[in-house]
């Protein structure tokens, strides 16, 4: 179980949310063109992070539940989403994505920047399907790193391009094994113009893209399909030739 801490969740909200910034309009705009998707505004954002996917949703006019481990990350969600949560529109739970149960019902489950490869292994990673399957009336979309994508974790990066924050980020992977590391380091400034440190390591879990494919189909998910983010409809042939697949699937 991976919760990001407090300094790392301020980093994160920094730095890290082009990607749920980028996506959100695609994901959105293959949802809309689904049946379900034209009467259905309700989301479930599965390790929501900051909340940035969630407020583009919101924006649409969807009820968005997030859910998410790390109360620091919950907490800048909440902040992000503040008037929609003041009008009950939005709400941030902290619970495990790989076991958890919700009364509600949702049209669309998504769960995005490889948040699934957080998961300890592929029994967390089927739980976490059942869960969402038990709750999803329409489609679940999520992302994946591939092998070759974590490839590129095995190298040092420095990043003092923003005067708010320092970030040294020193990646493992041998290319084989099932897990994947990186030690994130650094300090970020806060309101009164000191730095706090921090350190945070992260791990990604591979997975074998056709045997998530099987995990989703066994437990009730359909048209199981891989693709990339701007072509949500398209199948892809040779998901391990990708560095990121997106999956897509029916309830
Ligand atoms: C890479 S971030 C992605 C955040 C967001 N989805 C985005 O696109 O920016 C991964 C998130 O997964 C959360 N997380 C990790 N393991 C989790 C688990 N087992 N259940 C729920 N959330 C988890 C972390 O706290 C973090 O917020």
């Amino acid at each position: 179980m991976q919760a990001y801490g407090r300094a790392f969740a301020r980093i994160y909200n920094l730095m890290w949310t082009r990607f749920a910034n980028q996506v959100a309009p695609f994901i959105f705009d293959f949802y809309a063109s689904t049946s379900v998707g034209k009467s259905n505004k309700s989301l479930l954002d599965l390790c929501c992070g900051t909340g940035q996917l969630a407020v583009h949703f919101l924006e649409k006019g969807f009820r968005v539940t997030g859910l998410d481990l790390s109360e620091h990350m919950l907490s800048i969600a909440k902040e992000n989403a503040l008037p929609y949560l003041v009008a009950g529109q939005a709400k941030f739970i902290q619970d495990d994505a790989s076991h958890f149960a919700l009364d509600e019902r949702f049209g669309l489950v998504v769960s995005t920047f490889d948040a699934l490869n957080h998961l300890e292994n592929e029994q967390a990673l089927q739980a976490c399907f059942r869960c969402a399957h038990a709750v999803c009336d329409g489609y679940f979309i999520f992302d994946l790193n591939t092998r070759r994508g974590l490839r590129h974790w095995n190298n040092v990066e420095i990043n003092d391009r923003s005067e708010d924050a320092l970030i040294i980020n020193h990646g493992f992977y041998d290319g084989v094994s099932n897990k994947a590391w990186t030690r994130i380091t650094g300090f970020i400034r806060e309101p009164n113009g000191l730095y706090e440190r921090f350190d945070e390591t992260v791990f990604n879990t591979a997975y074998e893209m056709e045997n998530v494919r099987d995990m989703l189909i066994e437990v009730g998910w359909k048209d199981v399909q891989f693709a990339r983010i701007q072509e949500l409809g398209v199948s892809l042939s040779a998901p391990e030739q990708e560095e990121r697949v997106w999956f897509a699937a029916k309830a």
